[in-house]
């Protein structure tokens, strides 16, 4: 079961209801479908003049990498962006959907949409569903009424916030926003702490990977950074977390130890005998 919930008691029904299910379905000799596990880390944040997104690419079926360098920051509208988490088909068909029905609003309207109406348009979607659409969503935008940013359960309640991660590699990224972030911040150090909550799940959760992806959404102006970071770049290997590069010189210089006393002893030999052998070279 995913998605938020409100009370405990509302999690301890869907749990007795999930045990009932599995001893149904033991007696007929079915098995019960298993809980995917969601591998991304998504995250954006709200700066001084925009939002920026961000991602990371790898993308997950169970315990195998199947896309190393996917991209999960998808289209919505030229004013605004979506990073997807969860079912990466649903993620992609959903998004596609309410991109193009807003493009359709748009040219009706003759106006940008505005961030409110691609998130209503995604929230009632995904409600309509039930949660069995396994989206979780990041949406951001600048419109007029200036920048916004949402995040979207798969079941449909969503949050307005400064800042928002989501994924499997949300915690994460989330201890990183909550260490860095401050009101209205210039686009460098935006940038900045939304790569580094980015890294934070690449290196943190195993469900999350590889590269970093960025989206700046200004008004009037979009800069799609993919990559911003390339992780694990094969004979280099640079890494991403504390700037190091794993190829060092490991040679020790003259030096390194100081040489605190010296004593020399030399050691008299005394010659007794001396005998030649000739090789065999037969
Ligand atoms: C990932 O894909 C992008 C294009 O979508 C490409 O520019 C980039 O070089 C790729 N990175 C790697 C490491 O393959």
């Amino acid at each position: 079961i995913g998605g938020k919930m409100y009370c405990q008691i509302t999690s301890n029904i869907f749990l007795l209801r999930n045990a009932v299910l599995e001893v149904e379905a033991i007696k007929v000799g079915c098995s019960v479908p298993a809980a995917r596990k969601t591998g991304t880390t998504i995250c954006g944040v709200v700066f001084k003049d925009g939002v920026v997104l961000g991602a990371d690419t790898r993308a997950t079926e169970g315990m195998i990498v199947a896309d190393k360098n996917c991209s999960k920051i998808h289209y919505i509208s030229p004013n605004i962006y979506c990073c997807g988490a969860g079912t990466a088909a649903d993620t992609e068909m959903t998004t596609q959907l309410i991109s193009s029905n807003l493009e359709l609003h748009s040219l009706s309207t003759g106006r940008l949409p505005r961030v409110a109406t691609a998130n209503r348009m995604l929230k009632q979607m995904l409600f309509r569903y039930q949660g069995y659409i396994g989206a979780a969503l990041v949406l951001g935008g600048v419109d007029c009424n200036g920048p916004h940013l949402y995040s979207i359960y798969p079941h449909g309640s969503t949050d307005k916030l400064p800042y928002v991660t989501m994924g499997s590699g949300s915690l994460a990224a989330m201890a990183v926003f909550e260490d860095r972030y401050k009101p209205d911040m210039e686009e460098d150090a935006a940038k900045q702490v939304v790569r580094d909550a980015i890294a934070a799940g690449i290196f943190n959760d195993l469900g999350s990977g590889s590269n970093i992806d960025l989206c700046v959404i200004t008004k009037n102006k979009v800069n799609y950074i993919r990559p911003h970071d390339e992780a694990n770049k094969k004979g280099v290997s640079t890494d991403l977390l504390h700037g190091r590069d794993k190829t060092g010189d490991y040679k020790y210089k003259q030096g390194t130890t100081g040489v605190l006393t010296k004593a020399v002893t030399p050691i008299d030999l005394e010659l007794l005998e001396e005998s030649v052998q000739t090789m065999d070279t037969s």
